[in-house]
């Protein structure tokens, strides 16, 4: 088995030998960070000479599409961030000069202001498959891919790569990784989870936020984020931002796995989840986790001993009962201390600064929150100079990672059937069909350029190679004939065809494929079928390759295909499916990190759903396997 080989390498486990907790209640930790005392003191110092102002000012974060520089620096604004497709100029082929220069007019905004000491804005941004926000960026495969490398190293490198593509545009906050634990296909949002096994999220958490983090202080280094606390990916039927019922030990052992290894890495930042959790067996409801004391105060910062600073998401506080996304006091006194407030955040300090002066909000919760948010500013040595001073800042040559996503392509594909027609011989005479074939957006998914990875042509990545392209460069275009829906076309004239088929962009619950309906591929996107039926049983081999951010159910799919390739959300370069798919160069190395299911209706890997291919499986060149017909249980309308 991969995973025990996966934790081997992880320096610092648990006395059990994995970096797994097992226990039924919450470990008690202590932050990794040793306590500055000259730091502590330099804090307090800053701190006595705040007005309340400028403390509610500092544990506020508006979105730019919001906020001028010069506000920034009039309300003492904290933390700023961009959320996905919010551009300089709102202008999406904003060259990274042109984030600079917006980064350093907020930084010296911050460094303006009339009190006693100045402190600096820090900015966020969600990086999570590389910078996604920004036209030229190499962008990687999705969680769920770089899950089926198992890989840990390999995620290390690409948080290095992706702090470097961050600093290349001023910011220094990346809201990643996310260490949910998916457990239901429909969820919107399972894309963004390592796997469903505990062990792998564990993992790649420690890794991620090495990679991301380094020693925190250098030019190539960006604050990292675990996310979101907690029990983001156990929502029931897969509601994004539902209701989690766990049992008390299954948040503590599976939910939370994750976060024991990130806290013990000394990850800065942990983000609240939308999610509430009702512990139905105990029959304790905590609530939505913006809200809750109980988790957020008691647990992370109490029995973990987080000492970052805990950010809200995106008017996540509206979500609490009895609150707006512009006052929340319930979430302020459950230990938030930095509120994502994107539009009105004036009213949330106007709010806030009521809240303390007529006793709703102690001074001394708010202190807490202020000397969080400075500690992490102080440790990633925001103070010490202009984050556009970093070495990467302006420099477009950052954003090119294009030979490690290319490495992380070809380790995140998982074969799941060959009928011994791969690999291709180069020179094959080959028909190209489907959507996806000729699609960067398909290809990269969600978070890519804009926030659901839509309205984006493939000219404006800037960069990337799609599947169609790159079989074009390895197999020579005269040998390459594409026909997206085949219509028209004789598959009869090629050695063979690569149906390159799968789901169209989502992010969060865009994505949620909402019970009752079933989570078959052929039937959300019924144009793939109708492709693969047009060019299968015509003589030639049919090798389909599969773009999802969801294990589904595609038995029929695999049927109509001599071969089959689950290739996740790759991201921009293409060119890693292709050195798998032709000349037997590069062996697949992928394993399934989610079971993938055998029924339409199997949303989970738990009693009662139907597995087709058990987490862990993958075909390689070095050991075939021929697949028998998979049974075609009929797909309801309503499961
Ligand atoms: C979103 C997401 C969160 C992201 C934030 C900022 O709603 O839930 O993952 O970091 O808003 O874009």
């Amino acid at each position: 088995m991969l995973v025990p080989l996966l934790l081997a390498g992880c320096a610092g486990t648990t006395p059990g030998g994995d970096l797994l907790w097992h226990g039924k209640d919450w470990p008690t930790r202590h932050s990794p960070t040793p306590r500055d005392a000259a730091m502590e003191a330099r804090i307090a110092r800053i701190l006595a000479g705040m007005t309340l102002e400028q403390k509610i000012g500092q544990i506020t974060q508006p979105d730019i599409r919001s906020i001028t520089p010069d506000e920034v620096r009039r309300y003492y604004i904290g933390s700023i961030l961009n959320g996905g497709g919010a551009w300089p100029g709102m202008k999406k082929d904003a060259p990274v000069t042109a984030w600079t220069a917006l980064s350093d007019a907020y930084y010296r905004a911050s460094m303006s202001t009339d009190m006693a000491v100045q402190i600096p804005v820090i900015w966020g941004t969600d990086a999570v498959h590389g910078h996604g926000n920004v036209a030229g960026a190499t962008l990687f495969p999705h969680n769920i891919g770089l899950g089926a490398a198992h890989d840990p190293q390999l995620v290390e490198r690409i948080g290095r790569a992706t702090a470097k593509q961050v600093r290349a545009t001023g910011i220094s906050w990346v809201f990643a990784p996310t260490l949910a634990v998916g457990e239901n296909r429909r969820w919107g949002r399972t894309y963004e989870s390592y796997s469903s096994d505990p062990a792998i999220v564990a993992a790649y958490a420690r890794a991620m936020v090495h990679g991301l983090q380094g020693g925190l202080t250098g030019d190539g280094d960006v604050v990292a984020t675990a996310k979101h606390y907690l029990g983001d990916g156990g929502t029931f039927d897969g509601v994004d931002q539902g209701e989690n019922r766990a049992a008390r030990a299954h948040m503590v052992q599976v939910h939370a796995a994750g976060y024991y290894p990130a806290l013990a890495a000394g990850v800065q930042t942990v983000m609240v989840s939308y999610n509430s959790w009702n512990d139905t067996a105990a029959g304790t409801d905590y609530g939505k986790m913006h809200g809750s004391r109980a988790l957020v105060a008691d647990v992370l910062k109490g029995r973990l001993g987080f000492d970052g600073l805990v950010v809200s998401d995106w008017n996540g506080i509206q979500q609490v009962p009895g609150c707006a996304k512009d006052h929340c006091p319930q979430a302020v006194n459950a230990g938030i201390d930095l509120f994502m407030v994107p539009d009105d955040w004036k009213a949330f300090i106007a709010n806030t600064v009521a809240d303390v002066r007529e006793g709703r909000v102690p001074m001394a919760r708010i202190d807490d929150a202020v000397t969080r948010i400075l500690r992490v500013k102080l440790r990633a040595r925001l103070f010490d100079r202009n984050p556009n001073a970093s070495a990467y800042a302006g420099h477009a040559e950052a954003l090119d990672a294009r030979d490690l996503a290319r490495e992380a392509v070809r380790k995140s594909a998982v074969l799941l059937k060959n009928q011994g027609v791969l690999p291709l011989a180069p020179g094959k005479r080959v028909l190209v069909v489907g959507s996806s074939a000729d699609s960067l957006s398909n290809q990269t998914g969600g978070w890519s350029l804009t926030w659901q990875g839509t309205e984006n042509r493939n000219a404006d990545f800037k960069t990337g190679t799609t599947l169609l392209a790159a079989l074009r460069e390895t197999l020579g275009t005269a040998n390459v004939t594409y026909s997206e829906d085949a219509k028209g076309v004789d598959p009869g004239k090629y050695d063979a065809v690569i149906a390159v088929i799968g789901e169209t962009p989502y992010a969060e619950y865009n994505g949620d494929v909402r019970a009752p309906k079933p989570v078959a591929h052929s039937s959300l996107h019924p144009a793939d079928l109708a492709v693969l039926k047009a060019v299968s049983g015509k003589g030639v081999p049919v090798v389909s390759v599969l773009y999802s951010g969801r294990p589904a159910y595609t038995n029929d799919l695999i049927n109509l295909s001599d071969a089959f390739v689950a290739a996740f959300l790759p991201g921009t370069e293409g060119e890693g499916l292709a050195d798998l798919l032709v000349g037997g160069r590069t062996d697949f190395t992928g394993r399934l990190s989610f079971a993938w299911p055998g029924s339409a209706c199997s949303t989970g890997e738990g009693p009662g759903n139907v597995v087709q291919f058990a987490r862990g499986y993958g075909l390689s060149y070095a050991r075939p396997a021929r697949t028998n017909a998979l049974a075609e249980p009929a797909v309801p309308t309503t499961c």
